[in-house]
């Protein structure tokens, strides 16, 4: 397995950006943007994760990552995260933020057990007005709210 940053149609990696975000409207709006590094093994695309700029030149945002279903928990994400870590330190980032549902309790641990720190909730982030289906449920869990986390690059 191998990252690489990827500059070809992004169409393709639609199944992936699915994976990590069920509104259809939110992905069109931002599936061109930012930077894209791509888990490779041998021909086959396993995980993607996107990086965009803020208005602050110091902080990047990690916008959307997946791993394929069959090949999650063997330790893709974590090297997508690292080298997105490298990536954002190399253009002199200070602070790199992601955001999930709060509903996700796996993404929840993913992100902390990767060093990212909760700093913000956004209620009801998750709904119809934002291309959500009202009464969408994660592991029985309503989804409504967006949790913030952020991680010191500078560390
Ligand atoms: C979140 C996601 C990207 C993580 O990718 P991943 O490749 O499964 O991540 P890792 O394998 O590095 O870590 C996942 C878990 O597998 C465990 N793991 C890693 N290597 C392992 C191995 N060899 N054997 C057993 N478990 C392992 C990790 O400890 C981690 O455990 P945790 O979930 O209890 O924290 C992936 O689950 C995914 O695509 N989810 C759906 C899309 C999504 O929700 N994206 C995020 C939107 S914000």
């Amino acid at each position: 397995m191998h990252i690489d940053h990827y500059d070809d149609d992004r169409n393709p990696l639609l199944p992936l950006f699915a994976l990590a975000d069920d509104s259809q409207t939110q992905i069109a709006a931002y599936i061109t943007r930012g930077e894209l590094l791509v888990a490779h093994d041998a021909d086959l695309l396993v995980g993607h994760l996107q990086i965009l700029e803020t208005e602050d030149a110091s902080v990047f945002e990690l916008k959307s990552m997946a791993v394929t279903e069959k090949r999650q928990r063997e330790g893709i994400g974590q090297h997508l995260v690292r080298a997105a870590i490298a990536y954002c330190r190399a253009r002199n980032g200070h602070r790199l933020i992601v955001s999930t549902a709060a509903a996700d309790i796996a993404n929840l641990r993913f992100y902390q057990r990767q060093g990212f720190r909760m700093y913000k909730i956004v209620r009801d982030a998750f709904g119809p007005s934002t291309g959500y289906p009202e009464g969408t449920l994660v592991d029985g869990i309503p989804l409504r709210d967006r949790v913030l986390f952020d991680l010191d690059l500078t560390l």
